[in-house]
This record gives C-alpha cells, structure tokens and sequence, in this order.
C-alpha cells in the first residue's frame, strides 16, 4: 500500500504547530506497520539551511493557473524510511512565514493543490492513497474527483481528507478558486464548497474526499454539532457520511526523559531526582526564584483563543495569589503577549514569560515543570498535554476534543486517574481545579503515584498507525464497489 501526505507543515523541516508535528511522525509509524509512505509540502524559505542542502533537485514542470503558467520545482530527501517531496516555487513560498493572509493566501494552496495531482506521473511514486491534510489541502479531493478520475493513472488513487483544526477553513473569492482551476460551476452550491457567498477549501475537501478523518474520537463527535461545527455542524452531519476519530499519537522515542538530551538531567518513573534538577534549571533560566517547593505550572502554547487564554486572564491575579510559579513559552496574537509580559513585570521571580517559537525551550518546559495548564476552549487533539505526561508533568485541561481523549481526571476516592479536568469553560471552575492539583501536590506520595501513572500511559503512534492503516484498507476496498454503490444509490432514489 502506497500513502503520499500532501500538508502545509512537517517537523523537521517546518512546523508551527501540531499539524508539523503529526505529519512529521506518522509516516513513519505508518512505513513501520509497512506501507510505502512519502510526503509532499511546500519548499518554503524558512527551510532550515541544512535541510535544504540535503535535498536533491528531482525534475520541473510548468502548473497551469488561469491564464498562465507557473513554475515547479521538485526537490526530494529521504528519511527515517519516508521520501519526501518539496514543491518549489519563489513565487508562492518565497516569503518570510509559512502563512499569510487575504485572496494571495488562497492563490498559495489553490496552486499547491494542483501542484501536487500534477506532479503525479512525475515523482516515481504513484500512490494508491493521497491523504490530505487541512484546509491548505482540501482541493485536492474536488479536483481528483472533478477534474483527473478518468485520466490514466489517477483513476484508482482514492483520497482522506484529515481536519486537524476545523477553526481555519481557508474560504476566498469563488472567482479566483474557479479562474485559477477552472473548477466546475456546480461546485459552488452550499451542498458543496460555497460558503456565505465564497469558496471554502475545507468544504471542499470534506465533501470530496473518500474518507474524512478527524485527530480524536471526542472531536469527531464535536465537530458535527452546533458548539464546535464553527458553522459547518449541519454541513458535516448531512454531507460527509462518516468522520473517523483517530487520536493523534507522539514520537515516544523523541520525547523520553531518560535519553533526551536537550534537558538538565535525565530521569525516569523510579527516580526523579533529574526532574527536580529540570525544575532548579527551568526556574533559573527563566528567571523564576530559586524553589524546588514552589508548584510550577507551565504552559507551551499558541497565544490564540483556542487555547482558553481568557480563562486564565480572567483569574490570573488569583492564580499569583496562591503560592505557585508559572512558566509561559508561547507565540500568537498581540493581547495574549501583552498579558503574559504584563503578568512578568507585575510577579518577577514567580512569572517567567518567552515570546516565540523555541523547540528546546519547550522541552525544558515540559521537563522542568509540576503542572501543565491547558484550559482549551476547543482542542481537535493537543500534543503538549502528551508528551507532558511523558515527562511526569501532570495535567489541568477542560474537557474537550482530544483532552478528554488523553486525560483521565484523578479521582482520589477510587485512585484512578492522572490528571485534573474541568467541564465548563469557566474561569472559576479552572481555578478550582487548578487548588485541586495544588492541593495534591502537597501530597508527595500521591502526587508521584500520578506522576509515575501518567508517565505509564502509552500515547506513542502504534495503535493510531493501525487504525490509519484499517482505514486506508476500508476506502481502497470501497474502490472496487464504488460504481455498483452508485449504480444501487441511483436506483434507490429511483424507487422512492
Ligand atoms: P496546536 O497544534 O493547536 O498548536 P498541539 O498541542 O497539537 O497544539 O501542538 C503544538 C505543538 O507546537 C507542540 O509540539 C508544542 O510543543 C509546540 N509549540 C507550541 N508553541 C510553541 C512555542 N512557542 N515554541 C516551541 N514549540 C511550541
Ligand atoms: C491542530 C489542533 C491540535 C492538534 C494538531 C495536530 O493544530 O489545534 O489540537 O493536536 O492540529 O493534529
């Protein structure tokens, strides 16, 4: 079996958030469980230098846009047993982020898209699955279905379309979509890919692809009602048959406390002495006072509104009122860094604040600190709270999406549990939860029963990567019964 990812991001080459993460390892796990796996991205500037040099220039070809031509470059490095291909334009990822903004960010992926089909009978892999990722992707199944099935050589590549975050649809100018790809007239129904009065790319690749997938159980259920479908419930409870569930995994190799070597002191379950020297070394590089007592509470976060950053800014002067530390690492939207800046200036020496993206940081982070708070309003999956428990930092989330998935709550009357939960996205019931963890890690025996629970759990890719496999199987097996399922559909709406 032959799976190519097409995504906007994979770690190690470029990541801003978890999607990089996940597409940076679950080829992998999936090349492991023997598929054939390779990964198609976007060959941005911001590359590191040294991955670039490692790659090979592979061959070119023209993209045909409107009314003219673009440029297409194919570079190719192998690694960890996956190929990946890196599609090089100046024009279109040239720039200095990975994302932008306005009708040129649709231009971008609408480009990327065709892109990728077109690259197709070049590359030397002709895979039986193109597995696309968020919205940056969600046109490759419309044009597969509605533009190549009946050319050789696509006709049996069957599509997954995975959401990892249904928050960012992608939705431009129907013009554009349609004078770039000359995408069919028909599509721009709200049955389809029209979204008040535009072209949603998300849409597009939940109503085409043959199977859609979503980064947990709890979110796949989510995502179909009204509180988290952001304005899509009624499309995705109507249109797309099924949303699989499957729980992102992390690379357990990677983050291991007892061999990662970007941390103070190694440790594990039976000994955490090297945790509490991660802890003195946290505290002094970010500039918190010197006490391995003091509960320190980290957070490793996108600043946006997802990650329930209100909550803590409602309570926050009441979090400093209670004796603990806090460790923030994040990068995002101007008001959630100007509360964390404000929060170091009011309480130096109990509130340490990094803005940006630093990749070893946050692993001290995750080492050195008690507690990690994430208190998501939505969470699709999360990762940090994972590769946290690993490093016997426990958890304070809200009960949603994949932290429910992840996180089973403490429960000292039947000691279960390894981990503190809050339902209501409320500032006060955070704040309570969080006195709860205070007040158990007061208890030292108790609090390391947790600690060696959660470090237990086992959130590494296996079982994820067989569920991935099962349902790559599912969609190919549906291939060969695709036209007689038509054929029955159509006679159906007949007989009615
Ligand atoms: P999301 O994808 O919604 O941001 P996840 O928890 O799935 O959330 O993944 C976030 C990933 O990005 C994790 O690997 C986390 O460690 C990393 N990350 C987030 N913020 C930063 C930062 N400021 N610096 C370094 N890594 C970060
Ligand atoms: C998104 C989600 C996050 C998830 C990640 C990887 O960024 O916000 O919850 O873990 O994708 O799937």
């Amino acid at each position: 079996m032959k799976i190519l990812f097409a995504a906007s991001e994979c770690a190690p080459f470029i990541k801003t958030g978890g999607l990089g993460d996940v597409v940076g390892t679950l080829p992998a796990a999936l090349a492991a469980q023997g598929a054939g796996v390779a990964v198609v991205l976007p060959k941005y500037r911001g590359i590191p230098r040294e991955w670039k040099r490692a790659m090979h220039p592979r061959l070119s070809f023209y993209v045909n846009l409107g009314w003219r031509k673009q440029y297409c470059g194919v570079e190719t490095l192998e690694r960890g047993g996956v190929t990946y291909f890196f599609l090089d334009n100046e024009h279109y990822f040239g720039g200095e982020s990975v994302y932008g903004k306005g009708e040129f960010e649709g231009e971008r992926f609408a480009f990327f898209c065709r892109a990728v089909l077109e690259s197709l009978p070049h590359i030397g892999f002709a895979p039986d699955v193109l597995h696309c990722n968020d919205w940056q992707t969600g046109l490759i199944p419309l044009l597969l279905n509605t533009q190549y099935s009946n050319l050789p050589g696509y006709e049996r590549v069957k599509t997954v379309f995975t959401v990892h975050n249904l928050a960012y649809q992608g939705v431009f100018e129907w013009a554009g979509v349609r004078d770039l790809l000359g995408v069919d007239e028909a599509c721009f129904t709200p049955d389809a890919i029209e979204f008040f009065g535009k072209a949603s790319f998300m849409k597009a690749g939940l109503k085409f692809a043959d199977l859609v997938t979503t980064v947990s159980p709890t979110y796949a259920k989510e995502i179909a009602g009204d509180e988290f479908g952001e304005n899509l419930g009624a499309f995705i409870r109507y249109q797309v048959r099924e949303v699989a569930g499957i729980l992102n995994g992390i690379d357990n190799s990677d983050y291991d406390p007892k061999t990662d070597g970007g941390i103070e002191a190694n440790f594990c379950a039976e000994d955490f002495s090297g945790k509490q020297a991660c802890k003195r070394a946290l505290q002094e590089e970010m500039g918190l006072n010197p006490d391995e007592t003091v509960p320190l509470i980290g957070m490793v976060t996108r600043l946006t509104e997802q990650k329930g950053l209100d909550l803590v800014e409602c309570v926050f002067e009441d979090i400093f009122f209670r004796d603990v530390q806090m460790a923030l690492l994040g990068s995002g939207e101007r008001k959630y860094v100007d509360l964390f800046n404000w929060g170091a200036f009011r309480y130096p020496g109990r509130c340490g604040v990094y803005i940006g993206m630093n990749e070893g940081l946050s692993r001290r982070i995750f080492a050195g600190a008690d507690m990690l708070l994430m208190p998501s309003k939505f969470e699709p999956c999360g990762l940090t709270q994972m590769i946290a428990m690993r490093y016997g930092t426990l958890p304070i989330v809200r009960e949603t999406g994949g932290l429910a998935d992840t996180v089973a709550p403490y429960n000292e009357y039947e000691d279960t549990g390894y981990g503190f939960s809050f339902t209501n996205f409320n500032a006060h019931d955070m704040l309570f939860t969080v006195d709860r963890a205070l007040g158990f890690y007061g208890d030292r025996a108790t609090w390391a029963r947790l600690q060696r629970r959660a470090m237990a759990m086992d959130f590494g890719w296996g079982s994820s990567a067989r569920e991935y496999m099962g349902a790559y199987e599912k969609v190919l097996s549906r291939a060969q019964t695709t036209a007689e399922e038509r054929y029955a559909g159509s006679a159906e709406e007949e007989q009615r």
